[in-house]
């Protein structure tokens, strides 16, 4: 499964860029208006230090409108997926940018009808919304086994990326699933490597250095 970061921060990305982490990055309005940059700047300076999918969303509700948006996004870099919303406006602007060869990611996808509209149009991936279905009291993550489902059914091409990730169990529960792809944001992807387990062998093994006087270097 690759890993996308959720996130315009890009201390963050190239914190975990340097560890091999990033497969891709995702923005959405919300993201870039908590790093406080503009968007063009800030999503030219993200492609550059990321060789994956950088997802920037458009902000028009037309079709017409989001085209424009999505030409203008594709221009930053050769690695600039448009992200569109799952309207019919958005699948009108996801089928013209995509027949213009460019990478296209489907976003605020709440149901399998949804992913499958959107593969129909030709996406290149579908966000399907794991933590907000979640807050609502639904199983966020058997959307995504449902589209999983759909998508190997026919051949669908469009990548699965799991979005709106909330922990590091939905992380491994995406991998269990089969999602191609889950973003998430950096704090997420850092407390992957958290067990008490782990702290606490390592705080006896430490005891023990200290007692033994053990040294390597
Ligand atoms: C990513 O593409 C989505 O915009 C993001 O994961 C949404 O996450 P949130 O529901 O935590 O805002």
């Amino acid at each position: 499964m690759k890993f996308f970061v959720d996130t315009a921060d890009i201390d963050a990305i190239a914190e975990l860029h340097a560890l091999g982490m990033v497969d891709g990055v995702t923005t959405n309005p919300s993201l870039i208006k908590k790093s406080g940059r503009d968007i063009l700047e800030v999503t030219k300076e993200i492609c550059a230090l990321v060789d994956g999918p950088v997802s920037a969303e458009v902000v028009a509700l037309e079709a017409d409108d989001m085209i424009a948006e999505g030409r203008k996004l594709a221009e930053i870099a050769e690695n600039i997926a448009v992200k569109v919303p799952l309207t019919w406006a958005g699948l009108k602007a996801c089928k013209t940018l995509t027949d213009e060869g460019k990478m296209v990611n489907v976003t605020l996808c709440f149901s399998a009808n949804q992913a499958l509209l959107a593969a129909k149009a030709g996406a290149t991936f579908i966000s399907p919304f794991i933590g907000r279905l979640d807050d609502l009291n639904l199983e966020g993550l058997d959307l995504i086994a449902d589209i999983r489902e759909i998508y190997d059914n026919f051949g669908f091409e469009t990548q699965v990326l799991a979005a709106s990730i909330r922990s590091a169990n939905h992380m491994s529960e995406c991998a269990k699933i089969g999602a191609d792809v889950a973003t998430a944001p950096p704090a997420v992807i850092k407390g992957m490597v958290n067990h008490v387990l782990t702290y606490k062998g390592l705080d006896q093994f430490m005891k023990d250095v200290a007692e033994a006087g053990i040294k390597i270097v």
